[in-house]
C-alpha cells in the first residue's frame, strides 16, 4: 500500500538510495535533513533517477520540536524512517556529548512528535556496531550486545528507549534494522557516498584514493585474529539496504511492538580483500600503510541474515565486486562528489 513516508536524513548516503526505492515503488516521500553531512543536490538526483518528485523537503534539525510539528502538521505522514544521525566511530570518542545529543536526543524528539501527531510506524537505523567486541560470528539478533565506542552506545541506547516506549504505546510498531557495512552506489552513477570531510568509511576512502584526491590508505591494525590480520566486515550494497527498507515498510504492520533485524550478507571481507577488490574494479593502484589499531574497532563483524529472510523472504543480492564497480562508477562520474 503506498504510504507517505517521512525520511529523516534522506539526503545522506543510505537515505538517498532509500528515497529512490520508495519513490520507485509508489510511496510519497517527505524529507527532513539539516545537510550537516549531505548535499541538496543528492535530492535532485533522487527525483531524476526515480522519475518522480519528492513531495517536500524540509531543511532542519530533527531535534527541533517546532520543525517536527510543522512537518507532521503539513503532511499526512503514515510512517517514518529515521536515518538522521552522526556515524563516525572515531569522532564519537572525541565529542561523545554531541553524539548522544544528536543520535539519542534526535530519536526521542522524533518519537515524541510522532506520538503527539498520531504516527505509529518507525523504521530505525541501527548498526552492527551494537554487537561490539565478539568472537562469535556470524551474529544473529540474539547475540549478546557489547558496544565498544560512544557511537555504538548511542544506537543501543536508542534501541532500548524504543523498546521501552513500545511497551507503553501498544499501537507503536518499530523495526530496528542493524546495518552491517553499507557500501557501493546507485548503478546509474548519479548517487553515491560523499561525506563532508575525510571519509570515515573504507569504500569512499578507496574511491577518493583511486581518483587522486587522497594519497594512501591507513590500515588500522594488521594484528587482529583474522586470516590476514586486518578487520573483517560484512559489506552490503547500499541498493540492497535501500530495498530492505522498502520491504520493511511492507511488513511493519505484521506484528505490534519492536522487532530487530540484521541487514547484512553473511559474507565477510577483510580490509585488504576489499582494497584488492577495489583495485580490480577500478584498475587503479592503491597504496597503503599499516598504522595502529583505531580505538573502538573490533576484529570481525559478520551477519547471520537468516531471520530477515525467514520473516520477509528478503536477502541481499549484490556481491563485493558489484559494490566496488558501482562505487567506482559514481566516483569517476563525480570526481568531487556533488560539488558543481
Ligand atoms: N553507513 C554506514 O556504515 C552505517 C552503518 C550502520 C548504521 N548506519 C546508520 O544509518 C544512518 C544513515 O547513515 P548514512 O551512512 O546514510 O549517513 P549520512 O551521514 O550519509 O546520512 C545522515 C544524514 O542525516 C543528516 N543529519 C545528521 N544530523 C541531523 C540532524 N540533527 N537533523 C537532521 N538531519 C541530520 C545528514 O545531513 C545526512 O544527510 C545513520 O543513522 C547511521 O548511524 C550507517
Amino acid at each position: 500500500m503506498p504510504r507517505t513516508v517521512l525520511v529523516t536524513g534522506g539526503a545522506g548516503f543510505v537515505g538517498s538510495h532509500t528515497c529512490v526505492e520508495l519513490l520507485s515503488s509508489g510511496h510519497e516521500v517527505v524529507i527532513l535533513d539539516d545537510h550537516s553531512n549531505s548535499s541538496p543536490e543528492a535530492l535532485e538526483r533522487v527525483a531524476k533517477i526515480a522519475g518522480r518528485p519528492i513531495a517536500a523537503t524540509h531543511v532542519g534539525d530533527v531535534r527541533d520540536r517546532r520543525t517536527l510539528d510543522a512537518v507532521f502538521t503539513r503532511h499526512p505522514i503514515d510512517a517514518v524512517i529515521h536515518f538522521a544521525a552522526k556515524k563516525a566511530v572515531g569522532e564519537s570518542a572525541q565529542i561523545p556529548l554531541a553524539y548522544y545529543d544528536i543520535n539519542v536526543g534526535g530519536t526521542t524528539a522524533l518519537v515524541s512528535a510522532m506520538h503527539d501527531h498520531g504516527v505509529h510506524r518507525l523504521v530505525f537505523s541501527s548498526s552492527c556496531s551494537v554487537y561490539g567486541d565478539t568472537t562469535i560470528v556470524p551474529l544473529s539478533e540474539e547475540s549478546p550486545v557489547a558496544p565498544t565506542n560512544p557511537y555504538a552506545r548511542t544506537k543501543l541506547t536508542c534501541e532500548r528507549i524504543l523498546a521501552d516506549v513500545c511497551r507503553h504505546v501498544p499501537e507503536l510498531r518499530v523495526l530496528a534494522l542493524r546495518y552491517f557495512n553499507p557500501a557501493g552506489a546507485h548503478p546509474s552513477g548519479l548517487l553515491g557516498e560523499e561525506p563532508h570531510g575525510v571519509p570515515n568509511n573504507l569504500m569512499p576512502y578507496l574511491a577518493q584514493i583511486a581518483v587522486g584526491r587522497r594519497e594512501e590508505l591507513s590500515v588500522f591494525g594488521d594484528d587482529y585474529p583474522t586470516p590476514d590480520g586486518t578487520g573483517i566486515r560484512d559489506y552490503i550494497h547500499v541498493v540492497d539496504v535501500a530495498e530492505g527498507h522498502r520491504v520493511a515498510l511492507d511488513h511493519i504492520d505484521d506484528e505490534p511492538g519492536m522487532r530487530v533485524f540484521n541487514l547484512g550478507t553473511g559474507r565477510g571481507a577483510s580490509v585488504l580483500e576489499l582494497m584488492r577488490a577495489f583495485q580490480d574494479a577500478s584498475g587503479q593502484p592503491i597504496t597503503y600503510r599499516v598504522t595502529d589499531r583505531r580505538p573502538g574497532d573490533v576484529a570481525e563483524l559478520v551477519a547471520d541474515p537468516s531471520n530477515v529472510y525467514n520473516a520477509w523472504g528478503w536477502a541481499a543480492r549484490h556481491d563485493l565486486a558489484a559494490m566496488c564497480r558501482d562505487a567506482w562508477h559514481f566516483q569517476r562520474q563525480n570526481l568531487y562528489g556533488y560539488a558543481p
